[in-house]
Order: structure tokens, then C-alpha cells, then sequence
């Protein structure tokens, strides 16, 4: 099993965005991909197409429940026809209510979601993170072999994503096993303007080693998210294939054996139709 957080403290970056985007290019290939959503918002969850769950993953923190996660695991709203359909495990807007009661556990509440998901046997597991460094991210950064930062190439990612890498690495200290590992920076909504082009190049010197194949700004990606659907399956849309493409190349890097060599730092694909 691969289990990947997606992360960044800061809100609006593309987390969700990105974790539709893998999810799709692993139903496009036959993957069988759980969807963990921790963020009380809810947008992976909607955004897989599951508008009223039944069941949600705070039902599994509110006290450590070894392997609870395959209580509410459910299939999505995806289709079919665009590979094997992915499942989730909802959120619940009660999960901005569990944090701080997380928080007043005397014995400490971070690995709540690494008992749920013992004995998860599905291949790939992606974790949507909420906006924040709250005791819902740390979970998932207690419970995942490998955490994907998102970032947008704007004023102060540099800093942002620093400082992320610093609660990671604090994590790993205190982890046995010394995880997570850092699978990379993803840059997304990377558009043709100048100011984008110059703090993708701040954040590719800064972290050299880290920075992934950047994603581009294209409307067919938000559309994708609003309507619901895999970008995979949006057809001859004007930037959806090339969307599709990009995400295909992330989970390619993210599902590289981390002995693998570093990850490129290429200018990736063509541009196509924004
Ligand atoms: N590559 C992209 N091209 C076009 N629109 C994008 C792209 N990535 C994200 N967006 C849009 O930007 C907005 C914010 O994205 P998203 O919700 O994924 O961010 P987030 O980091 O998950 O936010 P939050 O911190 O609130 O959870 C959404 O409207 C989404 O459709
Ligand atoms: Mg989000």
C-alpha cells in the first residue's frame, strides 16, 4: 500500500485539486485509490461526486479504533467508464468540532488515524488535508508513508512550504519508523504570467531536489472539480487532456520506489490550451 498526504497550511493552493487530479489518473489506470477526507470542509468528498454521505472518517477518531477506517469507507460518485472507481472515506463538518476535543486527550490524540487505517489493504490511499497545522493534519502526518506539498507560485510559497517541511521533519523524529518521506512539491495553477514564472523559479532553486513537473492553470481542472468528474473523463475539453497528462506524471513520480532517482525538474509537458 502507498498512503500519500496532501498538505499545505495555507488554504486555496490546490490540495483538493490535486487530490482529484492523481485520483483520476489512478481510476484511468485500474488503481484501486481510497480518498481519505480530513478536511471538515468536504470538498474531496464532493468533488468525488459523494454529496450526503452515510458514514465519515470523524466516526473513526473520536477514540483510537484499530483498522476502523473500513467501517466508512463507501464507493464515490464517479463513473465507471473512466476506470476503476475510487473510494472515500467522507468528511463530516463535525470534524471541526473533533480537533480541539483531539487536542485535550492527556495522552495525545496525533495517531488516531494511523490505528484506523492498520490492516488497510488498498493500493493507493490519499489524504486531503485541511488548510492548517492542526491536530487533522498531524494525523494524517502520523498515519502516511509519503506527503505531497502543494503549492502555488505566488509571494511567500517559499516560506510556506519551509515551513511545512519543518513540522515534517519534527514528525519524522518522533515517528519509530522516521517517516513520512517528503515525495516532492507540487506546484500547481502555474500560469503563462511573469510573476508565476518567477516564483516557480524561487521555488525550484530554493528546493531543487523537491520541486515536481509543475501543474498548470486550466479552467478544465476547476470545471472537472465543480462538475464533479474525473478530469480524465472530460473528453475533448479544451486543456483537459493535457490537465490529465500532468496529473498521470505526478502519480508516476509519487509511486516511484523512494531508492528511485530524484525527481526531474523539468519544465514538464507542452503548455497546450489554458
Ligand atoms: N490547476 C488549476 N487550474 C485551475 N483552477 C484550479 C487549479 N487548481 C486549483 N484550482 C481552483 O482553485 C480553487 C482552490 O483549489 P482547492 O480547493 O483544490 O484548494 P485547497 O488547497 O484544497 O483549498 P483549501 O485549503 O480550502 O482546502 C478551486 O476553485 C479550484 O478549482
Ligand atoms: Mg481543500
Amino acid at each position: 500500500m502507498a498512503s500519500i498526504a496532501v498538505v499545505n497550511q495555507k488554504g486555496g493552493v490546490g490540495k483538493t485539486t490535486v487530490v482529484l487530479g492523481l485520483a483520476s489518473a489512478a481510476a484511468h489506470r485500474g488503481i484501486e485509490t481510497l480518498v481519505v477526507d480530513i478536511d471538515p470542509q468536504g470538498n474531496a468528498t464532493t468533488g468525488l461526486g459523494v454529496f450526503e454521505p452515510t458514514r465519515s472518517i470523524d466516526s473513526v477518531l473520536i477514540e483510537e479504533r484499530p483498522g476502523g477506517i473500513n467501517s466508512v469507507v463507501e464507493t464515490t460518485g464517479w463513473t465507471d467508464d473512466s476506470g476503476r472507481r475510487p473510494l472515500v472515506a467522507a468528511s463530516s463538518p463535525a470534524l471541526a468540532a473533533r480537533e480541539p476535543q483531539l487536542a485535550s486527550d492527556p495522552l495525545g490524540a496525533q495517531d488516531r488515524l494511523s490505528v484506523a487505517m492498520q490492516g488497510c489493504s488498498v493500493p493507493l490511499v490519499l489524504v486531503d488535508c485541511p488548510p492548517s497545522l492542526g491536530l487533522l493534519t498531524i494525523n494524517a502526518l502520523f498515519a502516511v508513508d509519503a506527503v505531497l506539498v502543494v503549492t502555488e507560485p505566488g509571494a511567500w510559497a517559499v516560506d510556506g512550504v519551509g515551513r511545512m517541511l519543518q513540522t515534517i521533519d519534527r514528525i519524522r523524529t518522533r515517528r519509530p519508523d522516521g517517516g513520512p518521506e517528503v515525495s516532492g512539491i507540487a506546484v500547481n495553477r502555474l500560469g503563462r504570467t511573469r510573476d508565476g514564472r518567477y516564483w516557480h523559479e524561487q521555488l525550484d532553486s530554493a528546493y531543487p531536489e523537491k520541486c515536481l513537473p509543475p501543474v498548470h492553470l486550466r479552467a478544465a481542472v476547476s470545471e472537472a472539480a465543480a462538475q464533479s468528474r474525473p478530469i480524465h473523463s472530460l473528453g475533448s475539453r479544451a486543456g483537459a487532456a493535457e490537465a490529465a497528462g500532468e496529473f498521470d506524471v505526478l502519480l508516476d513520480i509519487l509511486l516511484r520506489p523512494v531508492t528511485a532517482d530524484a525527481p526531474p525538474t523539468t519544465e514538464s509537458l507542452p503548455e497546450g490550451d489554458i
